[in-house]
């Protein structure tokens, strides 16, 4: 189209979006281990959800496998994901010899010491997150079969039957709705008032900054598109949230090309904002998508500043210096 015949389209960027510390440093890992041994490197579970990463890093030489039996005997490095892995995978890492360079981010490592501290105090740990996803699988993991009980929702801390006899701690997944993780909190605090806190939220501080972008966004757009995977949790999040804030159109977008135009017809303002695992180059690629169809202004709001960096896990450190 000429620009004139273009109508206008506002689109109002979310600041900060996109990768976070924890995922830089895995995928930093995965190429460091690559410059440094060559391909194969074999990578446990998707080093980060995000399918554009994984395939750009499957071309480099990596190799994903959803489990450690998958892996033939080899002296390549084996990465486990950012996500965090149960204790029997370095464990299994051991028995098999193989390098493993743990790529867990840190701020997951913390939860995990947390629940290895509670219980080493014979506290009964509660955590908050979603059955199935792989940083939760990995939390359950630190601990023995029972040591963790898994809620939520605010209605299983109602059907919650911890030991009667043991203190009580409760931690969380750290990619969770920062306002539902609130309530669930306030319900766990008010059927055991003695329930021992983190001492720093767990929730952390990319998922955290990212919500708060989106809530600012949210209620002065028409729509709002998320680039991220379906199966990012704190990318869903963003997508909820900005629902909840009254935006009456919210999407999950992975590429352009997924991108339902019969949503976006009538819009002026577009919401637009990326999880932790979504590379930059995808945001443009969809303010690229919207420039064509729409005469296209974009506006930066920005809700906090981020300077966390987290150093490559120790192997590929050493190595970065001989
Ligand atoms: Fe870590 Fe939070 Fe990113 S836990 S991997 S900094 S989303």
């Amino acid at each position: 189209f000429p620009p004139a015949d273009k109508p206008p389209l506002d689109v109002l960027i979310c600041a900060p979006r996109g990768f976070c510390a924890g995922v830089v440093r895995a995928i930093d890992a995965v190429e460091k281990a690559l410059a440094l041994y060559g391909p194969p490197v074999y990578v446990r579970h998707e080093i980060v959800h995000n399918k554009y990463v994984v395939e750009s890093l499957r071309r480099k030489g990596a190799v994903f496998v959803d489990e450690l039996d998958e892996i033939p005997d080899t002296t390549a490095p084996v990465i486990f994901s950012a996500h965090g892995v149960p204790k029997s995978v370095p464990r299994e890492a051991v028995t098999r010899r193989f390098f493993a360079i743990d790529a867990t981010c840190p701020l997951v490592t913390k939860v995990h010491r947390e629940a290895e501290v509670h219980h080493k105090r014979s506290r009964h740990v509660v955590l908050v997150g979603h059955a199935g996803h792989p940083e939760v699988v990995g939390t359950m993991g630190q601990l023995p079969e029972g040591a963790i009980s898994l809620i939520e929702t605010i209605a299983d801390v109602a059907r919650l039957l911890p030991p009667a006899d043991q203190e009580l701690a409760y931690v969380t997944q750290t990619t969770l709705s920062v306002d539902d993780t609130a309530g669930i909190v306030a319900a766990l605090k008010a059927r055991f008032p003695d329930i021992v806190s983190p001492h720093k939220e767990d929730i952390c501080y990319a998922t955290t900054n990212r919500q708060e972008a989106v809530k600012r966004v949210a209620p002065q757009v028409d729509a709002m598109i998320v680039v991220g995977s379906p199966n990012s949790s704190n990318s869903q999040r963003l997508r909820e949230v900005a629902e909840r804030a009254g935006c009456p159109v919210s999407r999950l977008v992975l590429r352009a090309e997924d991108i339902d135009w019969s949503l976006f017809g009538d819009i002026r303002r577009l919401g637009l904002t990326a999880g932790a695992s979504a590379p930059e180059i995808l945001v443009e690629e969809i303010i690229d998508a919207f420039a064509l169809r729409f005469d296209v202004r974009v506006e930066t709001v920005s809700t906090a500043d981020e300077s966390v960096f987290f150093p490559l896990p120790r192997d590929l450190r050493e190595q970065a210096t001989v």
